[in-house]
């Protein structure tokens, strides 16, 4: 990996955040069909996905990729969809890390395509995976991922990560109430000890599929009292300036956790993500109801210097911060119409 030879001047917004991370969504499709995330009867079998004409080329990601590192970017995440449906992802993973500049590169995914790929994802420089474990209960997690995948198949995903050296491994679960919040604590025993780190996530009101409602989240701070009463917790720094999780080690030194509370504690204030859509669609918040296409420009014969200004604009201009504008007390579903989760990778 390249380390930061010329440090790029930060491109900040509105609020002075600079823009440091871009997650990439390489296609919009996937392999589960978890209903908080694309329900099976809205994502059936005759649903239309992005073809692949409308979405971004690996010459293209790479393009903007390279082009948003010298406005300050220095970590990169491919999410999907499912970035694993990708056959040639080891080929992209490559030619991103030979960007100067980037000192992160991970990877998002629900691990069920993981295992054959893991070395050849490390070979090419990937340097982080995180894979998305609702639950070790096989009946909660076929149901939470719409019937589709086993939990065996995840743990093997989560073992071949390992050996390749992609540890520790981060293992994200969304927790709803009355689905799966009951497993919660297996799921930690399981892990406890291992090096991985399981971060436990709220249930979030992104995209307007899913028919989020504020009575299945489970406040970190509920799971937090029951977790601590059974293994103790101390909480730790976070790691990077603008970190979602909050940090928590076993004081019996069995390891870290993590919580992602965008619901009832927003991190609004240090959010420095943009999100890239398959079909080159620039998002400058998961919440977001609009973006800018950087694909239209780009096939329009736009140089680097006219790109790098439409990011730059974009990013100027920024003044997102849904999760604390949300009202705490909200129990209705939005009339808005946001972009959906699975576009934008999380
Ligand atoms: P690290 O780089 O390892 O810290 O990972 P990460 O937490 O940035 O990435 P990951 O894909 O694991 O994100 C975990 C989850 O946190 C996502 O899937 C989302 O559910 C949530 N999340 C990430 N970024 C944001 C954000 O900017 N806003 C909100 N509301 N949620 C986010
Ligand atoms: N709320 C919280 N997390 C979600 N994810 C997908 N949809 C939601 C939601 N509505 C999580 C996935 C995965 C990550 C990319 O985002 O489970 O871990
Ligand atoms: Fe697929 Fe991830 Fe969405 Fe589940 S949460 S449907 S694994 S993109
Ligand atoms: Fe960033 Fe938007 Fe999430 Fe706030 S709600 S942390 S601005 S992505």
């Amino acid at each position: 990996m390249n380390r930061n030879k010329l440090t790029p001047p930060a491109t900040l917004d509105t609020r002075g955040r600079p823009m440091q991370d871009l997650r990439i969504s390489v296609l919009d499709q996937c392999n589960f069909r978890c209903p908080y995330c694309m329900p099976e009867a809205q994502y059936h079998a005759d649903y239309q996905f992005l073809r692949k004409r409308e979405r971004l080329t690996h010459d293209e990601i790479f393009r903007i990729a390279r082009i948003a590192v010298t406005l300050g970017v220095t970590k990169l995440r491919l999410t999907g969809g499912e970035p694993l449906l990708d056959k040639r992802l080891p080929e992209l993973v490559a030619r991103l890390a030979t960007i100067e500049g980037v000192d992160d590169l991970a990877l998002t995914t629900n691990g069920i395509l993981l295992a054959p790929v893991a070395q050849a994802l490390a070979d090419a420089g990937l340097l982080r995976i995180t894979i998305s474990m609702d639950s070790l209960d096989p009946d909660v997690f076929r149901r939470m991922s719409g019937n589709r995948g086993e939990v065996g198949t995840v743990l093997g995903a989560i073992a071949a990560a390992e050996r390749a050296g992609l540890g520790p491994v981060k293992i994200n679960a969304v927790v709803q109430r009355g689905i799966n919040d009951h497993t919660v604590p297996d799921l930690l025993r399981h892990f406890r000890g291992s090096g991985h780190i399981v971060r436990l996530i709220e249930y979030m009101d992104v995209g307007n599929r899913n028919g989020w409602r504020m009575d299945q989240v489970v406040p970190s701070r509920e799971l937090l009292k029951i977790i601590h009463a059974k293994w103790p917790l101390r909480a730790v720094d976070s790691q990077y300036p603008g970190e979602v999780a909050r940090r928590y080690k076993y004081l019996d030194g069995q390891g870290e956790i993590g919580f992602i509370s965008s619901v009832t504690e927003p991190f609004c204030g240090a959010c420095s993500r943009a999100r890239l859509s398959a079909d080159g669609v620039l998002y400058t918040c998961l919440f977001a109801t609009a973006g800018t296409s950087l694909r239209d420009p780009l096939r329009n014969g736009a140089d680097d210097v006219e790109l790098a200004g439409i990011l730059r604009r974009i990013w100027h201009a920024r003044e997102d911060r849904y999760s604390e504008l949300r009202r705490p007390d909200e129990r209705e579903f939005p009339l808005v119409s946001k972009v959906e989760m699975y576009r934008i990778g999380g």
